[in-house]
C-alpha cells in the first residue's frame, strides 16, 4: 500500500497536482500552503557548491588491515591485523564547476573518510604524490588562475603560466598534470596519494613521518586529450557512469593502503625537506609498507545526502595519527572546517554523511539546524569542568608526544632553488618512457598555445631548468601543432576498448 503524502510538518495532503485557485480559471489562494511550501523548498535545494572540487564522484566501503603496523601508531583501526571500517570516498576535478565535464585535464581530487572506533579519520589528498605550492598562502591566488577570469568569464591558459612561471617550484605537478595521468580514464584507475607527510605516533611515544599511498588494484588507464575529447562529446558524466556501473555491476573498485616511514630524527639529516608539498620521497630510500585494502562496495542511495554533504577535512585525525609542519597541510587545517560550516552549517558533523560511527560526547551548544540533543553524558553539565561523574572529560592518555621546534618566527621563502627542479628531472628523464614525454611535449604545447610569447618564454626557461631536452621538445611540438605535423606522436595503447597501461 502506498504511504500518505504529508507536509514537512506531517500533515495529511490532499492533492500533488492542482493548486488551490478561486473558481477554474484562477487566481491561486495564498492560503495554498502546500503549493507554498514546494516552491519555497525548491528555491532552497541547492546549497554552495565547493569552492574548489565541486565535481565530484562517490562511494561507500570497507577498509580492512593486512599487515600489522602498531609499532608505529596506537590507532586503534591498526592495532590489529583484520581490523575494519567502513570508509567514504569523494573522487573529483579541482577546478570545473558541479556541472563540468568529468573527462578533463585536471588534478584528481581523493578524499577519503574512515569511521574508526576512535572518530572519524580523513585523508583529502589526489591522484598526485605532490602539489603545485608549499605555502597556504599562495593557495587562493592558485586557484584564481585555474577558475574564470573576472571580465571574460573564460578559463585563462595565461593566468596559469604566467603564476606557474613566477613560481618554478610548480613544474613537478604541472610535469604530471600535462603527462598521461592528467586524463585518469575514471576514478578507478588512479592512484590516491595523502601527498603531505603525515605523522604515526605509538604507544611509547615515538613519533615518525609518514606518507599515504592509495595504490589502484585496477590497471593504471589514461586517455589523450583527443579520446577525452571524444568521450566528452558523448557524454559529460563518463566518470560517475564507470563509477555507479562498476559497483552496481558487482566490480569493486580497490587501493591498497601503503605508508612511506621516516623516524623523526631523520628529517634532520636529509637533503631536501620533507615537509615540502612540491617533493615526493623517492621510493628507493623509502619503500613503500603495506597496510590494508580499500575495497568500495556499495553506491549511497542518495547522492546528496552522502556526497555532496560529505565534509572531508585534514583537521579530523585520531590518536596515533598526527600533522606534520608542513606549511600547506597547516593552512588546510583552518581552511576545510570553516568551508564546512559556511556550505553545509555549523552542525555539518552531524549529518549522516559525517557523523561518527562512535559515541561522540561534546559541550558545544545549540546553533542553527541544532537538532540533536547535548551530547554531554549528564543532562546538567551544560559546562565542564563540572562535578557530575558520567559527564564527558578530556583523556590526557590521547596527548601527542611534543614535538621540538626551533628557529626564529619569520616568513620563510625555499632556501635551495635548485631543489625544486631535481625531482621532476628523475620524473621526465628516468620514470618516463620516450612515448610518454613525446606526448607530455605535446600536451604542454597545446596548453601553452593561447598564451602571450613573454609568458611562454618565462616558462621555457623553467623547463631548461628540468632538462634541456624538455623545453627542446615542448619548443618542437609548439612547432609541429603550428604545421600540423603531429601525426607521428604516439597515442595511449588500447587494450580493447579501454586505453591502459598495464599495472606494475
Ligand atoms: P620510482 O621509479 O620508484 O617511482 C616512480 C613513480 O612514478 C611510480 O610510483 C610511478 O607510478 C609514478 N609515475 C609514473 N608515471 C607517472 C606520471 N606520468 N605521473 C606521475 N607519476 C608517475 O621513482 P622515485 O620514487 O625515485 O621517484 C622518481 C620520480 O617519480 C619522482 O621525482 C616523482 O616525480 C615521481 N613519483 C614518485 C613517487 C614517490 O612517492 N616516490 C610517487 C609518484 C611519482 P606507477 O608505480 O603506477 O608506475
Ligand atoms: C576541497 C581548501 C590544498 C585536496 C577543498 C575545499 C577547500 C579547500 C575550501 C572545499 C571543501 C568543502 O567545501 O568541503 C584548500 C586550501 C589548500 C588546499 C586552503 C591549501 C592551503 C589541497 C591539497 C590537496 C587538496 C594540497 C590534496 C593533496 C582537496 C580535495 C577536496 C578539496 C580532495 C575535495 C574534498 C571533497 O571531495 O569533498 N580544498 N585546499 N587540497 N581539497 Fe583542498
Amino acid at each position: 500500500m502506498s504511504k500518505r503524502l504529508t507536509t514537512s510538518a506531517g500533515a495529511p495532503v490532499p492533492s500533488n497536482e492542482t493548486s488551490a485557485t478561486a473558481g477554474p480559471r484562477g487566481p491561486v489562494l495564498l492560503e495554498d500552503y502546500q503549493l507554498i511550501e514546494k516552491l519555497a523548498h525548491q528555491n532552497r535545494e541547492r546549497i554552495p557548491e565547493r569552492v574548489v572540487h565541486a565535481k565530484g564522484w562517490g562511494a561507500q566501503g570497507t577498509f580492512t588491515v593486512t599487515h600489522d603496523i602498531s609499532r608505529y601508531t596506537r590507532a586503534q583501526l591498526f592495532s590489529k591485523v583484520g581490523n575494519s571500517c567502513e570508509i567514504l570516498s569523494r573522487w573529483s576535478t579541482v577546478a570545473g564547476e558541479q556541472g563540468a565535464a568529468d573527462a578533463e585535464r585536471d588534478v584528481r581530487g581523493f578524499a577519503l573518510k574512515f569511521y574508526t572506533e576512535e572518530g572519524n579519520w580523513d585523508m583529502v589528498g589526489n591522484n598526485t604524490p605532490i602539489f603545485f605550492i608549499r605555502d597556504a598562502f599562495k593557495f587562493p591566488d592558485f586557484i584564481r588562475t585555474q577558475k574564470r577570469h573576472p571580465k571574460t568569464n573564460l578559463r585563462s591558459p595565461e593566468a596559469m603560466f604566467d603564476f606557474w612561471a613566477g613560481q618554478p617550484e610548480s613544474v613537478h605537478q604541472v610535469t604530471i598534470l600535462m603527462s598521461d595521468r592528467g586524463i585518469p580514464k575514471n576514478p578507478m584507475h588512479m592512484h590516491g596519494y595523502g601527498s603531505h607527510t603525515y605523522s604515526l605516533w605509538n604507544d611509547a611515544g615515538e613519533r615518525f613521518w609518514v606518507k599515504f599511498h592509495f595504490r589502484c588494484q585496477q590497471p593504471i588507464a589514461n586517455y589523450t586529450n583527443e579520446q577525452a575529447e571524444k568521450i566528452v562529446g558523448e557524454t559529460r558524466e563518463s566518470f560517475q557512469e564507470d563509477l555507479y556501473n562498476a559497483i552496481d555491476d558487482g566490480n569493486f573498485p580497490k587501493w591498497e593502503m601503503n605508508i612511506q616511514v621516516m623516524p623523526e630524527a631523520q628529517a634532520e639529516e636529509l637533503d631536501f625537506n620533507p615537509f615540502d608539498l612540491t617533493k615526493v620521497w623517492p621510493h628507493a630510500d623509502f619503500p613503500l609498507i603495506p597496510v590494508g585494502m580499500l575495497e568500495f562496495n556499495k553506491n549511497p542511495d542518495n547522492y546528496f545526502q552522502m556526497i555532496e554533504n560529505a565534509a572531508f577535512s585534514p583537521s579530523n585525525k585520531v590518536p596515533g595519527i598526527g600533522y606534520s609542519p608542513d606549511k600547506m597541510l597547516q593552512g588546510r587545517i583552518f581552511a576545510y572546517a570553516d568551508a564546512h560550516r559556511y556550505r553545509l552549517g555549523t552542525h555539518y558533523d552531524a549529518l549522516p554523511a559525517n557523523a561518527p560511527k562512535c559515541p561522540v560526547h561534546h559541550y558545544h551548544k545549540d546553533g542553527a539546524m541544532r537538532f540533536f540533543p547535548p551530547k554531554t553524558g549528564h543532562i546538567d553539565a551544560y559546562y565542564e569542568p563540572n562535578q557530575y561523574e558520567e559527564s564527558a572529560k578530556a583523556d590526557p592518555s590521547v596527548m601527542e608526544p611534543p614535538l621540538k621546534i626551533s628557529g626564529d618566527a619569520d616568513r620563510y621563502a625555499q632556501e635551495d632553488k635548485d631543489a625544486d627542479y631535481v625531482q621532476p628531472r628523475a620524473l621526465y628523464e628516468k620514470v618516463l618512457g620516450d612515448d610518454e614525454r613525446a606526448r607530455l611535449h605535446l600536451n604542454m604545447a597545446r596548453a601553452m598555445a593561447p598564451v602571450s610569447e613573454a609568458v611562454k618564454e618565462r616558462w621555457y626557461a623553467v623547463l631548461n631548468r628540468v632538462s634541456p631536452a624538455y623545453e627542446a621538445g615542448v619548443r618542437k611540438a609548439a612547432k609541429d601543432l603550428e604545421t600540423g605535423n603531429i601525426d607521428d606522436y604516439p597515442g595511449i595503447p588500447v587494450t580493447g576498448d579501454t586505453p591502459v597501461r598495464a599495472a606494475e
